[in-house]
């Protein structure tokens, strides 16, 4: 098994910000929208942690349209409101411009939020926390995870995912040629991937916290994703 090496600090935020937001995380986006609300009741109010540049938020809006008419995973008495949170302002400068252009100002706020820091969310507050490929950028994400369950509601549900730290760095490079794109974008995959936890590692940080260890499970060739329901 190779070593976890944690991701490199950006030299520049703002260009680490543009060049994610203009890789093509399409298909990756709408697999996490379609397996969290396939998976069970989303919302209405959902808070992203990580947001990036907003993109599975406003895929979110757009596939529950909740405005009172008939959705096809709850009845949706009352519409979906996401409070989309970042570390970094630059992300939240281009989350703010994409929410914008998408026409979704008013279902979606914006929040600047350290996931290192205790309490930097208020407890019982979302019914729905989601969390798509941040925790490999923490060096111990048991603080964001201890945040996001203290966040939710009881009944409020946790639907994390990021990438596994593959056995050895021959795999880590067949999934650049596969997923990583042009050379800017695969440096960034590799660095993630040698970032990441694997599943064992995620299942003991999150046995402390009271999830249990089945509430984990490989989702896809490089993804585990945590789908759990606060008691
Ligand atoms: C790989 S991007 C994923 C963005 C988004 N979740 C998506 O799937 O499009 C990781 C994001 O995590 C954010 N991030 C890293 N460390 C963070 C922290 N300590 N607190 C909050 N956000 C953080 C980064 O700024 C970046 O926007």
């Amino acid at each position: 098994m190779i070593p976890r090496t944690c991701e490199p600090i950006a030299d520049d935020p703002l260009v680490e910000a543009e060049i994610y937001r203009d890789m093509d995380h399409t298909i990756v986006n709408r697999q996490f929208v379609d397996d969290l609300i396939l998976g069970g009741p989303v919302g209405p109010w959902v808070v992203d942690l990580g947001c990036g540049p907003a993109h599975i938020p406003i895929l979110l809006c757009e596939a529950i349209q909740g405005d009172g008419g008939e959705t096809h995973y709850r009845p949706a008495q009352e519409r979906l409101r996401v409070m989309a949170t970042d570390v970094a302002v630059e992300m939240l400068e281009i989350a703010k411009f994409e929410i914008e252009m998408a026409g979704r100002v008013e279902q979606i706020e914006l929040q600047q939020i350290d996931l290192n820091q205790p309490n930097a969310l208020q407890a019982d507050i979302a019914d729905t926390l989601m969390c798509n490929t941040v925790l490999h950028h923490l060096d111990d994400p048991t603080n964001a995870i201890g945040l996001a369950i203290r966040a939710a509601k009881p009944g409020g549900r946790l639907f994390v995912r990021d990438l596994f730290r593959p056995a050895s760095s021959a795999e880590v490079e067949a999934l650049v040629e596969q997923h990583g794109g042009e050379s800017s974008s695969a440096q960034l995959l590799r660095q993630s991937l040698h970032a990441a936890f694997t599943l064992d590692e995620i299942r003991t940080i999150i046995a402390p916290l009271g999830i249990e260890a089945e509430a984990v499970q490989i989702t896809s060739d490089r993804h585990w994703t945590i789908d759990w329901t606060k008691p």
